[in-house]
């Protein structure tokens, strides 16, 4: 099939990378000339495992190319839009600036029989509205076919996705689309991944709802760990408890500073804000679930001031500033706001992730960042492991020890041995954990 990606962030450019690792043929247009220009040349303008390797494949192939002219988008059949969904300045709702510009932009490259297909994030009702216009102004349908993609595991949620989801118009149009999409996942639908095929408002829920169920997941917990601190249990053993009850299940009960990145705060805030608009109070609880997340930095800061008494002239190591592993990523980053309310509190912050420094840096230019973790560390009077990096977790509790001025550690993500660090003689502080 021929494809064009409509916006190359995160999103985007994994999507073109991977459908021309389908055997697609595939243009991925952007406004950012750089972007346009890093991408073209193989380079990721973030960091995700594996995506290099599938663009340079994808590139050499001669299937994918970039640009910044949405005219390129004429002569395919298939048209995805993947660009942003922000918070809107002053609310919580999405801004659907981008998304109705792409759309509008497509309207004059479009021919008879194309399919424009929405990814980006979007509150229910959205869908609906782009079909009409692109059906009043063109020969052309709509459907919409939200990502769940991980970042981190960019590559393989696109390729080999936990299900699809087509939401596609009633009728004769609506199987027209979901022919189209079929034949370009056909390599995943005949290893025999999920297919689900809905109207728009379904497949619009789908994905703000799965995000809402995961981060409503994840504040449970971290609610539980607030008991747990207060009555002494310990949560990882309660979340492994719980955990084997199959209807429950362990994933995403790890307790610790929260959760962040560019989709499940914003998609939090953006869904209640329209159920609001819907009149209904029906996610009131999501309030809930963003202030236990946001409760649990302040936990963190507070371990730091209990282990260390004034943190003001204090030298804090942070080991770990992106939302999680495996991304240079610090979009709504529990950690990197951790970091900067302690240097906002007068510590000294020395702040090293493996990936995240340059991206931290840009953001939050006021910390310090060490090269290496062991620079990080050296002369330490408290560490705090706000993400789990594996290295982190590698880390001899004894060659810590020999670095730190004082052997004391606030354990973020519940991610250290306590005991090891403990018989290594440090002062260990867990989240949830006596
Ligand atoms: C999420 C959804 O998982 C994905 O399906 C959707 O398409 C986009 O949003 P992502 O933002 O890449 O993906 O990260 P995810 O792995 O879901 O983690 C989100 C945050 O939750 C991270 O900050 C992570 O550290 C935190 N988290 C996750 C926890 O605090 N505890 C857990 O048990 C799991």
């Amino acid at each position: 099939m021929r494809i064009s990606v409509i916006g190359c962030g995160y999103l985007g450019a994994v999507h073109a990378a991977c459908m021309a690792e389908l055997g697609h043929e595939v243009v991925g247009i952007d406004v950012d000339q750089h972007k346009v220009d890093e991408l073209s040349a193989g380079r990721a303008p973030f960091f995700e495992p594996g995506l290099p390797e599938v663009l340079t494949r994808a590139l050499e192939s001669g299937r994918l190319r970039f640009s910044t002219d949405l005219a390129d988008a004429a002569g395919a059949e298939v048209h995805f839009v993947a660009v942003g969904t922000p918070q809107t300045k002053g609310s919580h709702a999405a801004d659907l600036t981008y998304v109705d510009a792409a759309v509008r932009g497509l309207l004059p490259h479009l021919a008879d029989g194309d399919l424009v297909v929405g990814k980006s994030t979007v509150p229910v009702g959205t869908a609906s509205r782009l079909g009409e216009l692109v059906r009043a102004s063109s020969g052309a349908d709509l459907a919409w076919n939200p990502e769940f993609l991980r970042e981190g595991f960019a590559v393989k949620d696109t390729i080999t996705p936990d299900r699809f989801v087509y939401g596609v118009p009633a009728g004769e149009a609506g199987e027209r689309a979901t022919a189209q999409l079929d034949a370009i996942y056909a390599t995943a639908l005949e290893a025999g991944t999920p297919r689900l095929v809905t109207d728009y408002a379904t497949a619009e829920l789908v994905k703000v709802s799965a995000n809402a169920f995961l981060a409503t997941k994840i504040s449970f917990i971290n609610a539980i760990a607030e008991i747990a601190e207060a009555t002494g249990a310990d949560v990882t053993q309660l979340a492994d408890a719980i955990g084997h009850d199959a209807r429950i299940g362990r994933r995403f009960l790890n307790a610790g500073i929260g959760f962040g990145g560019g989709c499940l705060p914003k998609d939090i805030r953006a869904f209640q804000a329209r159920a609001d608009e819907l009149g209904l109070d029906s996610l009131a609880f999501l309030s809930d679930v963003d202030a236990i997340n946001l409760r649990r930095r302040d936990r963190v800061v507070a371990l730091a001031e209990e282990l260390v008494g004034d943190v003001s002239g204090a030298r804090v190591a942070v080991l770990g500033l992106a939302f999680k592993p495996d991304s240079d990523d610090v979009r709504d980053s529990p950690a990197l706001d951790v970091a900067r309310r302690l240097h906002g509190r007068g510590a000294s912050v020395v702040a090293f992730d493996p990936e995240a420094n340059g991206t931290a840096g840009r953001v939050a230019p006021e910390l310090e960042y060490a090269a290496d973790v062991e620079s990080a560390l050296r002369g330490a009077d408290v560490v705090l492991v706000l993400t789990e990096w594996k290295q982190f977790r590698e880390l001899e509790p004894a060659a810590v020890a020999g670095l730190v001025s004082h052997a004391r550690v606030v354990d973020g993500r519940n991610t250290l041995d306590a005991a090891a660090y403990r018989a290594a003689g440090f002062e260990y502080r867990g989240l949830g954990r006596p």
